[in-house]
């Protein structure tokens, strides 16, 4: 249990207790490392984002992602580590991102995380992507009360839509998610559709600020079904066909707009079953978090801010660079499960799909 900037070794063979803990998320395109003291303060904090290696392509290329973490994930980390002022001895553990995601960055960040851990005789934190987000609004000074368990997650990112109940470290459970594509790769597909570039979403919301959001009656898949998936295929074909048949500059922007207010209908529908479901689950949860890349999207964030309203929650966003993809998150959850007293083998392997609820708990609940 490390409380206060304590670490109680449970090896016996490792080096002497740290002040931070050192970051490291490989999982898609973005290469981030960042340093945390064991308050959670940041200390420092660096995000890559390979988009001009991933551009020409229209998406993330796995091989190209794998190689460009290898080119800049050394000097990302020398990077944080100097400006935080922080050698390899003070740190108290070192947290990769484990999984899920594109195996090959895994292995470059866990490898390079567990090298760094043995070199200087620290604990190694196998760290889940999704448990990361779902555990950013416990940052310090974040959340008003710190956000404390349970509460919902809707993690809304390019490679997930997902409602999570966040019970405790190591105890989650998926409450729902899409069937399909991912809330962000449908405003990347439908965006590619309309000749916008790549991530669309920010290029669709702006065209959709010019556009009537009520010009085309698109379908609103799952809406007003029990439970909480969501489907997103079905709207795109919509709009797909749509746009083959040709649509004038005014009437692209129309089609954004219907398009987005689709999707916002669909969230805040889904928001109020989850946060439904959520109450019947856990009668004293009242905290909605929404975390992912479409969070920055302000017609659904302003959706889901009344949707939590109307259930009497708390809605709250990280701000964006926390929300998206980033390893900030992946050293508060190191830090989470430190102060557990939990650490991992060096056995461990990175995992492309690593479910929620295959997570290592603690012994002693939290
Ligand atoms: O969480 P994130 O930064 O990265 C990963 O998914 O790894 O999410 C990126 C996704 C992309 O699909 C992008 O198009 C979408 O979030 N996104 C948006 C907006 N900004 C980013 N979608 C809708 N509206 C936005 N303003
Ligand atoms: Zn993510």
């Amino acid at each position: 249990m490390v409380a206060g900037g304590t670490e109680t070794d449970r090896t016996g063979d490792r080096a002497p207790a740290g002040r931070a803990v050192l970051g490291i998320e490989t999982s898609c395109d973005e290469t981030a490392a960042a340093v945390l003291d064991l308050d959670g303060r940041i200390l420092a904090e660096a995000v890559l984002s390979q988009f001009a290696d991933h551009a020409p392509y229209g998406g993330v290329v796995p091989e190209i992602a794998a190689r460009a973490h290898l080119r800049y994930l050394p000097a990302q980390v020398a990077h944080v580590m100097d400006t935080a002022g922080v050698a390899p001895v003070d740190l108290a553990g070192v947290a990769a991102t484990t999984g899920p995601g594109l195996i090959g960055g895994l292995i470059v960040g866990c490898q390079f995380g567990k090298g760094l851990a043995l070199g200087a005789g620290k604990p190694f934190l196998a760290i889940n992507h999704l448990e990361a987000h779902a555990l950013t609004a416990r940052l310090p000074g974040l959340t008003e009360g710190g956000a404390p368990f349970p509460y919902l997650l809707m993690l809304l990112s390019g490679g997930h839509s997902q409602c999570i109940a966040v019970r405790g470290v190591g105890d989650h459970v998926r409450l729902g998610g899409t069937v399909d594509d991912a809330a962000g790769e449908a405003f990347d597909k439908v965006a590619k559709l309309l000749g916008l570039g790549w991530p669309g979403g920010p290029a669709l919301e702006r065209l959709a600020a010019d556009g009537d959001p009520n010009a085309f009656p698109l379908p609103r898949p799952m809406h007003r079904r029990p439970g909480c998936d969501f489907s997103f295929s079905g709207l795109k074909t919509a709009v797909a066909q749509i746009a083959a048949a040709g649509v004038s500059e005014q009437r692209r922007a129309d089609l954004a707009a219907s398009f987005q207010r689709a999707v916002t209908d669909v969230m805040a529908d889904r928001a109020a079953h989850a946060m439904a479901m959520m109450r019947e689950r856990h009668p004293n949860a009242r905290l909605l978090v929404v975390a992912g890349g479409v969070a920055a999207n302000v017609a659904i964030r302003t959706a889901l801010t009344r949707a939590a309203e109307a259930q009497g929650f708390g809605m709250v966003a990280p701000p964006l660079r926390l929300c998206s993809d980033n390893a900030v998150m992946v050293a508060w959850a190191g830090i989470e499960r430190l102060r557990l007293g939990m650490s991992d083998g060096m056995d461990v392997a990175p995992r492309p799909r690593w479910p929620l609820t295959e997570l290592n708990r603690p012994t002693v609940p939290a």
